[in-house]
C-alpha cells in the first residue's frame, strides 16, 4: 500500500506534482500542494493504478516535500 501527503513547510508551490499527478494533489488557498483525497492527512490508500504518478511526482518534486510510505501517516 501507499500513503502520501506534502509537507507544506517546505512546498514552494512549483506545480509540478498537481501537473503530474492531478488526481492526487491539488492546492490549497495559499497555492500550497496537498493531497486532495484524504485532506493532506496521509490517510488515505492511493489507488494502485495512481503509483506510477505518485512516483513521477515525488521524484520530481524539487524540494522533496512529497513524502510517501507504505503505512497511514499518523
Ligand atoms: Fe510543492 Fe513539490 Fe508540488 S514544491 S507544488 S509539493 S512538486
Amino acid at each position: 500500500a501507499k500513503y502520501t501527503l506534502v509537507d507544506k513547510d517546505t512546498c514552494i508551490s512549483c506545480g509540478a506534482c498537481g501537473a503530474t499527478a492531478p488526481d492526487i494533489f491539488d492546492y490549497d488557498d495559499d497555492g500550497l500542494s496537498e493531497n486532495r483525497l484524504d485532506g493532506n492527512t496521509g490517510t488515505a490508500e492511493i489507488p494502485e493504478n495512481l503509483w506510477a504518478d505518485l512516483d513521477d511526482a515525488e521524484s520530481g518534486c524539487p524540494t522533496s516535500s512529497i513524502k510517501v510510505q507504505d503505512s497511514p501517516f499518523a
